[in-house]
């Protein structure tokens, strides 16, 4: 049986009223948002590591500062997050200690190495591709701040996915070597990709009651479906093969069919056994450690400004 006050935020948020830092929301909506939110940015802030694994090895010094670009971008979108995350009364440096220790996740998909310059070609084109078809229906969203930093973040996305489609283009119409190299890329990116949108619904903990909040607008299963639908046929205009023997139009529906997702991988990957999940961790816990002075000397520096303000 609802409260009074919880029966007033449904009704609100059934309005498409936006819920805003000071409004009165349920523990559980603080709590879920908080989860996903942190878990967003620490996608972001780990997301930056296999990518920028190619900054030095570039082929180019134009691609070499379109990935660079790509990168801080990336570092600006968890900025946003966590500040978002901050207006739900969230300790941002205690979300990130909890990802640091394992105890918060972050996006599947960055716990695959970047084998190849088509590596970052397909992120690119494959995982900003998912994540703006994610992340679109988010700007919608019921939770005010969040949804204003999805805005910013989306634009900068769509950058993203141009400069990985376009890589992928330039190999593709390159060398029988550097066609292979992307097809390679695909074989090893599609199917991580195909997972980035979560458990099938049958499967997924919180969609039902996101869904209810307007968390979430589109549950997994169908935002993976349109992900699916966009990218067949750009792989088909690189002249790349889909890795998926049971790949099959379903003229009836209008949608592409794929084989059986291995969730098995999915599990064991978010339960932190994935490709290079260990190797995430550390680098992330390193640059913490060595960046602990930095952030001292900016406290401090802080600390004294504000003290000759007040003097
Ligand atoms: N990677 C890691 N964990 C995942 C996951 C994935 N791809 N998909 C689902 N999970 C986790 C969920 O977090 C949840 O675990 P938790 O309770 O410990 O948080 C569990 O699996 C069950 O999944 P649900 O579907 O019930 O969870 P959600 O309702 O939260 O849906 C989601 C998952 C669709 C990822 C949703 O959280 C979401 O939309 N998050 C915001 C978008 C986001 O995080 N995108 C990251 C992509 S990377 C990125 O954007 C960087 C860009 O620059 C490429």
């Amino acid at each position: 049986e609802l409260s009074a006050e919880e029966r007033a935020f449904q009704e609100a948020i059934d309005a498409d009223i936006k819920v805003e830092p000071r409004d009165w929301m349920p523990a559980a909506y603080r709590k879920t948002l908080t989860r996903q939110i942190a878990q967003h940015a620490h996608s972001e802030v780990v997301g930056m590591l296999p990518e920028g694994n190619w900054i030095s090895r570039a082929p180019s010094l134009k691609r070499k500062c379109v990935l660079l670009a790509k990168v801080q971008d990336e570092a600006g979108h968890a900025q946003y997050l966590y500040g978002a995350v901050e207006t739900l009364g969230a300790s941002r440096d205690a979300l990130y200690e909890d990802m640091l220790a394992g105890r918060m996740k972050y996006s599947s998909i960055f716990n695959y190495p970047t084998l190849s310059w088509a590596d970052i070609g397909t992120i690119g084109w494959l995982v900003d591709g998912a994540a703006i078809i994610n992340q679109i229906p988010l700007c919608r969203c019921s939770y005010g701040p969040y949804a204003r930093a999805m805005v910013r973040i989306c634009k900068e996305e769509s950058f993203h996915q141009r400069q990985g489609f376009d890589i992928m283009v330039s190999l593709c119409k390159g060398t029988p070597a550097q066609k292979q190299m992307a097809q390679d890329a695909l074989n090893r990116w599609w199917w991580p990709a195909v997972m980035m949108f979560g458990p099938p619904d049958g499967e997924s903990v919180h969609s039902a009651q996101s869904a209810a909040w307007k968390i979430k607008l589109f549950s997994n299963d169908e935002l993976r479906q349109k992900f699916i639908d966009q990218t067949v046929p750009q792989a088909r205009h690189l002249g790349l093969t889909i890795p998926d023997a049971d790949l099959a139009f379903d003229a009836a529906s209008g949608h592409w069919r794929i084989g059986a997702i291995d969730w098995s991988e999915f599990y064991r990957v978010i339960k932190g056994e994935g490709p290079c999940n260990v190797e995430r961790l550390a680098a992330r816990n390193k640059a913490w450690d060595e960046g602990a002075w930095v952030r001292e000397a900016a406290l401090a520096h802080a600390a004294k400004r504000a003290k000759r303000s007040i003097g």
